[in-house]
């Protein structure tokens, strides 16, 4: 059936590539993959083994520029890379220069931008939004429909409930001073933030923390402790048994 794989691309034995697909040139592919029908695999990325990739998907997106984009920059990016063993569903968008680790999983109708680092074991749960510059650790859950704004980082272990929303610009898009402020937000390892909460720019959710559902967090918040609120205020302590030591 009709699909283009670029002669410089490299093949593992084994894998198999559905229908219309497209590999371009300089891809490396490992062995016994299973990559599903109409997805495109961009100059240079790179697959490891084992990794199943459903219909539709695109790995190493070259980023676009508006004309008017105040911060994404014009620039070469390394290729995407994609560890051992993942599972990208259908219709996924990855961009160039993110690299993830083994076993991580990316559900349907995530987008991926460029320069984010993804840690082993990771999953990246239905239409998961992640901006560009952010560094996902091991082991963490992000759940459907959650927005990981440019700049963040989040540890390994760390739990985002669906449609978390985060925030990097104090100015929401007015002054020029704003570029000196953008700031993601910072989770540390093993904190946790309920459905629909919102984060403010810069700020940092202690290790192990609950953010409430719902909870607006204005302020950096201590370790293992709830928060909940708007705005949020320590609600008490995470209770022992929920504490990431004792899993
Ligand atoms: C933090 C949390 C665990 C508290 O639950 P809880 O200890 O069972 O709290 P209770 O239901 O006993 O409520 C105690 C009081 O706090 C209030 N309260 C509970 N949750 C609240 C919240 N998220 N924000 C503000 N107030 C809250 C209740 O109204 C109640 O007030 P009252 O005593 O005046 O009636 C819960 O709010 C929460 O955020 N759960 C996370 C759900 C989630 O996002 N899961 C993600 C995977 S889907």
């Amino acid at each position: 059936m009709v699909k283009y794989i670029d002669p410089s691309a490299e093949i593992g034995e084994g894998t198999l590539i559905g229908r219309f697909s497209v590999i371009y040139e300089n891809v490396i592919i490992g062995s016994n993959c299973i990559i599903g029908n109409n997805v495109v695999v961009h100059p240079g990325a790179i697959v490891g083994d084992n990794v199943r990739i459903d219909d539709n998907t695109v790995i190493g997106k070259q980023p676009m520029k508006a004309a008017n984009s105040a911060v994404t920059k014009e620039q070469q990016l390394p290729a995407a890379k994609v560890g051992n063993n993942c599972i990208i569903g259908t219709s996924v968008v990855i961009y160039s220069g993110s690299v993830f680790g083994d076993n991580v999983l990316v559900a349907d109708l995530s987008t991926v931008r460029e320069n984010v680092t993804v840690g082993d074991y990771t999953i990246i749960g239905r239409g998961v939004a992640i901006e560009n510059f952010c560094k996902i650790g091991s082991y963490c859950k992000l759940e459907t429909n959650a927005y990981i704004t440019a700049y963040s980082e989040l540890e390994d272990r760390v739990f985002i409930a669906p449609c978390v929303a985060t925030s990097n610009d104090n100015f929401v898009g007015r002054t020029k001073e704003r570029f000196k402020y953008f700031k993601g937000i910072t989770v540390k390892k093993g904190g946790r933030i309920g459905v629909n909460a919102t984060i403010l720019p810069g700020k940092v959710i202690g290790e192990d923390t609950l953010v409430a559902a719902g909870a607006l967090v204005t302020s950096d918040t201590p370790p293992r402790k709830i928060i909940a609120g708007v705005p949020g205020k320590v609600f008490g302590d995470v209770p022992e048994k929920q504490l990431l030591e004792n899993q």
